[in-house]
């Protein structure tokens, strides 16, 4: 079990980084330091943007019970950011078997639920939906769950950590180059300016960035997936105002409600994504090439999309909305960062081949609604005090052999690709 006295540096102001340190000064911890390349919200960080789907819709048990806390957290201390507008969950007709755990799931939990055997059904219940080519599809709504405001939710976290008594060092002293060592332990990072900050523990909490630090292959894979806004007129937004969160399982597109003021329709990919080509160093002096972002730049996210997913999102669009919505150019597009692990499963634990090194990070692209409790369980991993079922699970394997990193069975879409080179120039601004 750590001190509490103990100096502890977590790197990376996302989700998982933020989570853990509000949760360990609650638990007492003085001297928690987070730091990042740039103040939370972190403008290309992926814990950020206009929404995050809040589902308690899992095939899994442990999820599927955190995300019911974590919405209980979303409905109370976190109701400014949450909208509870449901989520219709689809797939084509003839079954999807996460679909149908999931359904298994929420129903044995007594969860209320609208069944719809067929598209005719779903547009009789759902008449935003009425002029998109919607058809051969199944599915339930599910009226517990809906989005949140995630950039809002993430600075009210950050704002909580400063107040229990967190530290934050952002810019160029908190952007992390590597390791300071010990031997195999780590006592601290070195950072792009001035001296190196040391710390007893230091915590990743990287994202996607994670595998320009340390080797992770074995266990993770970034991806970048396609988002498209498109900007509403007043009255097409009230036309859709009351409309569920649409997820296609079959396709992987999904669709948020038009924002309340800002009236943007903001549709997106849960699929396998895009891999880019960045060489590394390896703290044990190994190079290796990985996909990863980009590490510097003023946190501005390059307005691209490869072509192949803007005709996959705006496919998706055409199954439920009008053409003049559907084919309407966005206002904004880029890639938004996953971490992926093979079943989708975080990455929770210390780091097997370096001492004093904890990772907490593989949201698999479905971290962000556990926001509110979180950080107790990833907390209760850090001092050893989680059940083993769940270290295990959330375990930093030294060897795994599955690298296909296909996540939970909830990914819909074409399979995952590497960028061409001019398409990772235009996304990186490096080749
Ligand atoms: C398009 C998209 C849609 C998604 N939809 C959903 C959804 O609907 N529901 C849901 O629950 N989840 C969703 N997710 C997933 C969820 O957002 C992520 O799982 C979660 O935000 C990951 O958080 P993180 O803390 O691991 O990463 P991040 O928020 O990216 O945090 C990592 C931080 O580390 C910092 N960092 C990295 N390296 C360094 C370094 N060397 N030095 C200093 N700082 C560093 C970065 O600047 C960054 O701020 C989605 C993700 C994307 C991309
Ligand atoms: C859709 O399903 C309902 C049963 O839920 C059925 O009555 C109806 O005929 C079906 N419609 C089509 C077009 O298949």
């Amino acid at each position: 079990m750590p001190s509490k006295e103990d100096p502890i540096i977590i790197v990376g102001a996302g989700v998982f980084g933020l989570t853990l340190a509000r949760e360990l000064c609650q638990r007492g911890y003085i001297r928690v330091s987070v730091l990042d390349r740039h103040p939370p919200p972190v403008p290309d960080g992926s814990s950020v943007d206009l929404s995050r789907i809040i589902r308690s819709d899992y095939a899994d048990a442990q999820y599927m019970k955190m995300a019911d806390e974590a919405v209980a957290g979303w409905k109370s201390e976190y109701s400014r950011y949450y909208h509870e507008s449901g989520i219709l969950i689809i797939s084509d007709e003839g079954g999807h078997s996460y679909l149908e755990k999931a359904k298994e799931q929420v129903q044995s939990q007594g969860g209320k639920i609208n069944i719809f055997d067929n598209a005719s059904r779903i547009r009789d219940a759902h008449c935003e939906f009425t002029s998109g080519t919607l058809r051969n599809c199944e599915g339930y709504l599910n009226p517990r769950g809906g989005w949140a405001d995630s950039a809002g939710a993430v600075r009210h976290l950050a704002s909580q950590c400063s107040a229990l008594g967190a530290s934050f060092v952002t810019g160029i002293r908190g952007s992390v180059d590597s390791f300071v060592l010990d031997g195999t332990r780590v006592v601290g990072v070195n950072v792009k300016e001035g001296p190196p900050l040391l710390a007893e523990h230091v915590v990743l909490a990287t994202g996607a960035w994670t595998s320009r630090l340390i080797d992770i292959t074995s266990n993770a894979v970034s991806t970048a997936q396609p988002v498209g806004f498109t900007q509403l007129t007043a009255d097409e937004a009230d036309m859709l105002r009351r409309m569920p969160i649409a997820l296609d399982l079959a396709s992987g597109f999904f669709v948020f409600p038009p924002t309340p003021s800002s009236n943007i329709l903001k549709c997106a990919r849960h699929g396998y994504g895009y891999e880019t080509r960045i060489s590394m160093t390896t703290p044990t002096g190994e190079q290796q090439q990985v996909s990863a972002p980009r590490l510097d730049g003023d946190g501005t996210r390059a307005l691209f999309l490869p072509e192949d997913a803007e005709v996959s999102l705006r496919e998706g669009l055409r199954r439920f909305f009008s053409s003049s919505i559907s084919e309407r150019p966005f206002v904004k597009k880029h890639l938004c960062w996953y971490t992926d692990t093979p079943k989708g499963d975080f990455i929770v634990d210390h780091y097997p081949h370096l001492q004093n090194l904890f990772l907490a990070t593989g949201g698999s692209g479905h971290a962000f609604k556990f926001l509110p409790i979180l950080g107790t369980y990833t907390c209760d991993v850090f001092e050893g005090l989680a059940p083993q079922s769940l270290s295990q699970k959330w375990a930093c394997r030294a060897d795994d052999t599955d690298v296909l990193m296909h996540g939970d069975g909830s990914r819909g879409g074409p399979p995952r690709r590497h960028l061409q080179d001019w398409e990772q120039l235009e996304f990186l601004g490096i080749s």
